[in-house]
């Protein structure tokens, strides 16, 4: 059997459904094997649909046991049957019942898709199309159906049994069984079904909405486990908080609760009242979690909370709507977090990960617009595109209309598309109702892939006092887009005031292919400051000289583009060498400010751009030595110039002895200045810094300090950071997220040996190829964070991560083709590495019996 490329599903020839189901009565009998689920559908044709269709039941890998229509055994000639659908040629033209009955083995269940078994506990992922592995439905966005689900377990295997919406009943069964039985007023996609039954402990507690309504909160863990809940937890009722007041939204149910397991293909997802979760999402203690850990928990709580509204109340009409959910909460999450924490040093770490993450995504063969209009498989577009570059479409969108219309906007929206199935265009129409703006220009960044270029000009004139600047864009030489350019000018003594009547709120609106503003009243040569707090994902063409940097990394009035600055002038001199010298001194000028007062905003202004965004400004013939090379002597030569700086940081920022451990965003920052003031002095000077995080190694008090530490560490060849390492696995040898992290940073060695690290570490006790954590913390960190080795010109590295991919297929398609995303680039390397990895996706291809995941992307990537 040949790789053939898999069939296409259009959004143009999107059509309703023929039938509706307004009800779902589930009884679901848990057994490890034998799972019995018992399904009374009550259907009906749907108005808008096709009056003389056939009824199309989904199905993926059912087994049917029994069938009946309006209470009465279906005749065998009635209707077609196989594992992946379930078809009746002459369904009744009027309301209907069926009883579905099909049997499961949640323990054979290793896509993780459906009703699976996590350890002991039994756990279900349904979106996107997960639902039809469970029972036979119209497993379809726009199919909103109420829930009433029954689960009965054994009481030992499973005390705690758990669903959507509200608790009805329970009680105890013979032969020491049990069930629940859980009611969901609100209709949802079968895509946010959920069910849980397991030995699981919980911390609890109860919040009161803005309409009076009391809800127990609780989020569910493995026993033994709890205290490590309690962020989590704390992170859930600051999130109902915060969406009462940031958007007006109350949650809906009397329960909500957050089950955690360890067997999760991604983050985590927003079952209706039951949010289930990656256990890496919840789980934290000082001990076992760092500052980046607690920040992610934070965010990906809030994004599943946030959900309720963007994405359950209302949904999506197909999956080609995703970003409508996805960009949307993943925004609203970044909004939680930025009022949580610090805005601009938030701001900054998004468009860090839009950079390192979507750039690559939309600049190479997988590339596709945010709203997608046509996939194979659609669990291969839940993508940095359509989350991260959706996130950044709504961002433009409240840039474009203002706060208040903003929020006018989101109300209208979800007033009017409330418990409906909704389009890219119903959100955009709602801004434009109450804006009374015309938003059809606008919504190209839905349609078109790819990062447009802005770049600019600019025209002095001393004796009129008048500064000229000319904005361009391009984007394959397509039509203009709506592009908001927030913009200033800067002198050497700091923001000047000039006078600009194109600019609103300093915000200029870029509509045509090029446009000039006139700035009057400029009384000094200035810098523009362009796209301040990056308020369109676009890449800048740099027309700015060294001088021209150093002016807005010392004096703009706007953290991010100092910020920026930095990072431009850290660019330039990876790309094109040169002294270091100036780029230095500023840096240290800028530590002798902010250190004292920003401490996180101090950190990320001394961490270069890492090698991928090095490599995302190159067009071809990526040599990752070179970048890799480059990138280190500038650090060493950094770490060399403000030695006496950063001494100075490390000794003021130890916290004193007994200090306990606070997650909080002031406590995280000085952690981040000081990590990274130890990193650049071990880069600076390796000998000595080996030694240095050798004893902060030893003296750490946390997970943040002491992870920090053997990361520099590991950088260093030599018998102590062998010996750490070693002291560091036996020290977590238990704890199976903390060896995650020791996986990641053995297998982003920037060292020949590190593949045959990885093979050994393979056969370590914890490793297992079933779960998804523990292939992402060692072979997807190879592959998507150690460029040197992952392309090396042997092409040892692309074969490990092929191996892993054609491994894990037959047991787990979406984990496969999600490792195999990281070949993304292999054009543009050099062509010694390039032939290397396109022999490898042949191979892939060539597999007999490839998943539709893995033949997908693996096409793609060739094509
Ligand atoms: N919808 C989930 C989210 O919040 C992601 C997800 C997709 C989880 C598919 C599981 C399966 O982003
Ligand atoms: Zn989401």
């Amino acid at each position: 059997m040949r790789t053939e490329t898999p069939p296409l599903i259009h959004l143009a020839e999107y059509r309703p459904s023929d039938f509706l189901i307004d009800r779902v009565d589930l009884d679901v009998r848990l057994h490890p094997s034998r799972t019995r689920v018992t399904a009374m559908l009550a259907l009906r044709p749907n108005p808008a649909g096709d009056p003389t269709a056939p009824l199309r039941l989904d199905g993926d890998e059912l087994a049917l046991v029994a069938l009946a229509l309006d209470g009465q055994p279906l005749p065998e000639d009635a209707y077609a049957v196989s594992p992946s659908g379930l078809v009746l040629s002459a369904p009744p033209r009027r309301p209907f019942t069926l009883a579905i009955v099909t049997e499961l083995d949640p323990g054979a269940n290793t896509k993780l898709m459906g009703l699976y078994r996590s350890g002991a506990v039994y756990c279900t992922q349904c979106e996107a199309d997960g639902f039809r592995r469970i029972t036979y439905f119209l497993d379809r966005p726009d199919v909103l159906s109420v829930y009433t689900t029954r689960i009965e377990a054994d009481r030992d295997e499973a005390p705690v049994l758990l669903g959507n919406g509200n608790p009805v009943e329970a009680g105890a069964l013979d032969g020491n069984r049990h069930y629940a039985v859980w009611h969901d007023p609100h209709p949802k996609p079968a895509y946010l079904f959920a069910l849980v039954g397991g030995r699981l402990g919980h911390v609890a507690t109860r919040f009161t909405t803005m309409e009076g309504r009391d809800v127990a909160v609780a989020v569910h863990v493995e026993p033994g486990k709890e205290a490590r809940a309690a962020y989590a937890l704390d992170a859930v009722v600051r999130s109902m908080r915060w969406d009462e007041e940031a958007f007006g939204r109350p949650y809906d149910l009397d329960v909500f609760n957050v089950v955690a397991v360890s067997d999760f293909n991604m983050g985590a997802m927003e079952n209706k009242g039951l949010n289930i979760f990656n256990d890496k999402y919840v789980l934290a203690s000082p001990e076992t979690a760092t500052d980046a850990d607690y920040a992610a928990i934070e965010a990906i709580i809030a994004h599943e909370y946030f959900h309720n509204w963007s994405g359950n109340r209302v949904t999506c009409r197909d999956w080609f709507q995703l970003c409508l959910k996805e960009g949307l909460t993943v925004f609203r999450d970044q909004e939680f977090s930025s009022d949580m924490r610090s805005r601009a040093v938030h701001r900054i770490a998004e468009v860090r990960q839009l950079r390192a993450r979507q750039f690559p995504e939309d600049a190479g063969p997988l590339r596709h617009p945010v709203r997608p209009t046509a996939y194979a498989e659609i669990n291969n577009f839940y993508t940095a595109t359509v989350y991260e570059k959706g996130a950044e479409i709504v961002r433009m969108l409240k840039t474009l209309l203002g706060p208040d219309a903003f929020r006018a906007g989101m109300d209208r929206y979800f007033a009017e598309n409330d418990g409906r199935a909704a389009t890219v265009e119903d959100f955009l129409d709602a801004f434009a109702s109450v804006s009374g703006r015309d938003l059809a220009a606008f919504a190209q960044w839905y349609a078109r892939p790819g990062t447009p270029r802005l770049a600019f000009r600019t025209a002095y004139d001393p004796a009129a006092r008048t500064c000229d600047l000319t904005l361009s864009q391009s984007l394959d030489g397509g039509p203009p887009l709506v592009m908001p350019v927030a913009l200033g000018l800067v002198g050497p003594g700091g923001a000047l005031d000039a006078d600009c009547p194109d600019l609103a709120d300093g915000v200029y609106v870029l509509t045509d292919r090029e446009a000039t503003l006139r700035f009057r009243g400029v009384t000094e040569r200035p810098v523009p400051s362009l796209l301040r707090g990056f308020s369109a994902p676009v890449r800048l063409d740099g027309a700015l000289t060294e001088a021209d940097h150093l002016v807005l990394l010392a004096r703009d009035t706007d953290p991010f583009n100092r910020w920026q600055a930095g990072q431009s002038l850290a660019l330039r001199l990876i790309r094109a060498g040169g002294p270091a010298e100036a780029f230095a001194e500023a840096l240290g000028l800028l530590l002798d400010a902010e250190a004292p007062r920003d401490p996180a905003f101090a950190a990320l202004m001394l961490s270069l751009p890492g090698e991928g965004e090095v490599a995302n400004e190159i067009e071809a013939e990526v040599d990752p030595d070179a970048i890799h090379g480059a990138r280190k002597a500038l650090r060493a030569a950094l770490g060399r110039a403000l030695r006496d700086r950063l001494e100075d940081i490390e000794a003021r920022l130890a916290e004193p002895v007994g200090t306990p451990y606070s997650p909080d965003a002031a406590a995280a920052g000085r952690r981040a200045l000081r990590n990274a003031a130890l990193d650049l002095l071990a880069a600076g000077d390796p000998q000595a810094g080996a030694a240095r995080a050798a004893a902060r190694l030893e003296a750490a008090t946390n997970m943040t300090d002491r992870l920090a530490a053997l990361g520099t560490l590991a950088l260093i060849p030599g018998d102590a950071r062998e010996a750490a390492l070693a002291a560091f696995g036996a020290r977590y040898a238990d704890e199976p997220l903390v060896l995650d992290k020791w996986f990641a940073l053995q297998a982003t060695i920037p060292e020949p040996g590190t593949p045959e690290r990885i093979e050994g570490l393979k056969r370590h006790p914890a490793y297992a190829l079933t779960n998804p954590n523990r292939v992402r913390a060692l072979v997807g960190s190879f592959a998507f964070g150690n460029p040197t080795q992952f392309t090396r010109e042997d092409g040892t590295g692309f074969a490990l991560v092929a191996d892993t991919v054609a491994a894990l297929d037959g047991a787990n398609p979406q984990a496969a083709a999600r490792l195999l995303t990281a070949f993304g680039s292999w054009r543009k390397l050099k062509k010694s590495r390039a032939v290397k990895a396109e022999e490898m996706l042949n191979r892939i291809k060539a597999i007999p019996g490839l998943s539709r995941d893995v033949a997908d992307i693996v096409t793609r990537t060739l094509a």
